[in-house]
């Protein structure tokens, strides 16, 4: 099976080439004036005081956890339907992530199962907005306010989006990612935004070992200055190769997400009439969706087939697809660890077992949406019962 229409292609142009060749003739490879640049790109597409880039959103989490003043054995509450690395920073800091069921159409966290989850023990609330849908910030926001919860956004998916008129990221600590498949990407690369100036300052410190001054400063033309370590840091800090793909993606996020739209709406169209394929929704506070990915789910009682064997079968004509995701509650550490039954979660349950996300990038064109349109409708058709 050879794959000619994969999962995802990046878009990088000369402006990226170019940029990357400038750094490397520049002999400044490691954080520095590219870097810089980057966050106050990324500063003014946000709209927030400070966004400090990291070599990945993971890194950003990770960093948002650890300063926010938790102890060990606090509950921060979050998603199943998410990405490993979303709750593995908690369990790194010595937290205990609890999960809360998603909504059923959003496949978002589902405010109104939060405060049953909460505790004497719960000190915060960990949304993500999956697949570049904002989650219910109000709902999470008033539960955060009446129970004094921290906030931290896994907003990895959602770069362009907008909760109502605000951009996800201007408010709360928020871990961006720039991975390679992401709407923009520095190959690996994140963003970590927040309003809080002293906040920020640690951040500063903590992604480059704890070090008080960065290597840029350290080695620019003040002259030598010793370093101090003021805190055990980590090495989470991004370097201007990487800012340097960054700075020419940021440009052109929203171009990007014009195609990635239609390309959506286009699948859209094709699957309106197929009932056995369950398409997401969007809600009326989704003022901007960053369609991250397209993911469907299917209506196994009207299919002969798992959803694996689909999945196999779109692989089989040549058309990349992924699954985003089987449930966190699912997976072994987690399962074990905290003792998670799958009806715990019924509806991530079920959809863990029935999603499976089609390519959605602007590379692709609409002759290549129409191609996995065409083949999933068949597929439907194929083993419809
Ligand atoms: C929801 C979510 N959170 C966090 C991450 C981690 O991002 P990174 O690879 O930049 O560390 C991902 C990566 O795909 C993700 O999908």
């Amino acid at each position: 099976m050879s794959i000619d229409l994969p999962f995802h292609r990046a878009w990088l142009d000369d402006d990226e080439i170019n940029e990357v060749v400038d750094t490397l003739k520049s002999g400044w490879m490691t954080t520095g004036p590219k870097a810089r640049q980057f966050e106050e790109d990324f500063q003014n597409y946000i709209g927030c005081r400070h966004a400090i880039a990291l070599n990945s959103c993971t890194a950003g989490l990770h960093l948002a956890v650890a300063v926010s003043r938790f102890n060990e054995g606090d509950e921060i509450i979050t998603t199943p339907m998410t990405f490993p690395a979303t709750s593995n920073v908690l369990v790194h800091e010595r937290l205990e992530p609890v999960f809360v069921d998603i909504e059923p159409g959003t496949l978002n966290l589902d405010a109104s199962r939060i405060e049953a989850k909460i505790t004497s023990r719960t000190r915060g609330i960990l949304p993500v907005h999956f697949g570049g849908h904002p989650c219910d910030m109000d709902a999470i926001e008033d539960i955060a306010a009446r129970h004094r919860l921290a906030i931290i956004e896994d907003a990895a998916h959602a770069i362009e989006s907008r909760y109502k008129e605000r951009k996800v990221g201007d408010r709360h600590l928020t871990a961006f990612s720039f991975y390679a498949n992401k709407n923009i990407t520095t190959g690996e690369g994140g963003m970590l935004t927040t309003n809080d100036d002293d906040i920020a300052d640690t951040v500063r410190v903590l992604r480059l070992h704890g070090l008080s001054r960065d290597a840029w400063n350290r080695f620019g033309n003040a002259g030598y200055s010793h370093w101090e370590l003021e805190m055990p840091g980590f090495k989470y800090n991004m370097a201007d190769i990487n800012a340097a793909l960054g700075i020419h993606q940021l440009k052109k996020v929203e171009r990007f997400l014009e195609i990635r739209k239609l390309h959506a709406e286009r699948y859209d169209a094709a699957f309106g009439d197929v009932e056995e394929l369950e398409r997401m929704q969007t809600r009326e506070y989704a003022t901007t969706h960053a369609h991250y990915i397209y993911p469907v789910a299917l209506r196994l009682e009207r299919l002969k087939v798992t959803r694996d064997e689909f999945l196999n079968a779109v692989q089989e004509t040549g058309i990349g697809v992924a699954v985003h995701y089987i449930g966190l509650h699912l997976q072994p550490f987690y399962r074990k660890t905290y003792a998670l039954e799958p009806g715990d979660y019924p509806v991530a349950t079920d959809y863990s077992q029935r999603l499976l996300s089609l390519p959605l990038y602007p590379k692709m064109t609409e002759a290549d949406v129409d191609r996995v349109a065409g083949t999933v409708r068949d597929l439907v058709a194929r083993f419809r019962r």
